[in-house]
């Protein structure tokens, strides 16, 4: 079964989707472990919570840091690692060891609005769409080949925080959802692209009538 590692610096609702998401069997996969470089990431408590293995991991020292996350994630026998609300940027050194193994959800229609408080960017940009990216994660921020996005409107009486929780409904749709399309193997990196070999969706079963999801959602 995939074991997922999950990299989280908050209070873990994406962490959240992906372990119902595996005790419910919607994935056929494990979170083995989950590291923070916030002890007081509420993300840990989540998975206390459910039994999984959860480590602060002090970025002080972001060699140290980067190190200490490589040895937890290789003696849990992880198989593929999820950026869930993790804030710093991972050095070309962990990237070079987990590419093609490691991928990213953001609250934006990437490239539009990379960084943080992807929302709040948006909202005061005045855009009418927004919505959310999983890619997989290269050396640079934001900017490896996407996985799924989704689309979600921004309506007139919106304020950041609403935008955000429509958002974050949708979020907690597509992590998991990329994490079921690793797991099948219907995922091929192709340069900047990624091709997703046909199979089921979770159209109908997992989604809001009124989101604009992408091909293989
Ligand atoms: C989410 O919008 C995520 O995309 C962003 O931080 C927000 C909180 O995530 N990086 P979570 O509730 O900690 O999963």
């Amino acid at each position: 079964m995939l074991r997922i590692g999950v990299l989280a610096s908050g209070r873990g609702t994406n962490l959240q989707a992906i372990i119902d998401a595996c005790e419910s069997k919607m994935i056929n996969a494990k979170v083995a472990v989950v590291l923070s470089d916030n002890e007081h990431a509420y993300a840990l408590e989540r998975a206390r919570k459910h039994g999984i293995d959860a480590f602060f991991v002090d970025a002080r020292d972001k060699k140290r840091h980067e190190e200490r996350m490589d040895e937890l994630l290789q003696s849990h026998d992880v198989g593929l690692v999820v950026g869930a609300g993790y804030m710093r940027i991972l050095s070309p050194w962990f990237i070079e060891r987990w590419y093609g193994k490691i991928i990213n959800i953001h609250p934006s229609l990437l490239p539009s609005f990379k960084g943080v408080d992807a929302q709040r960017q948006a909202w005061e940009y005045g855009v009418k769409i927004s919505g959310c990216t999983t890619h997989f994660m290269d050396d640079k921020m934001d900017h490896g080949p996407i996985i799924l996005q989704a689309a979600v409107r921004v309506n007139e009486e919106d304020t950041r925080d609403t935008l955000a929780e429509r958002i974050l409904k949708v979020e907690h749709q597509i992590l998991p959802r990329s994490i079921d399309l690793f797991e099948k193997g219907r995922l091929r990196i192709e340069g900047r692209r990624v091709r997703i070999l046909p199979g089921d969706t979770w159209l109908g079963k997992y989604s809001y009538p009124d989101v604009l999801y992408s091909e293989g959602y």
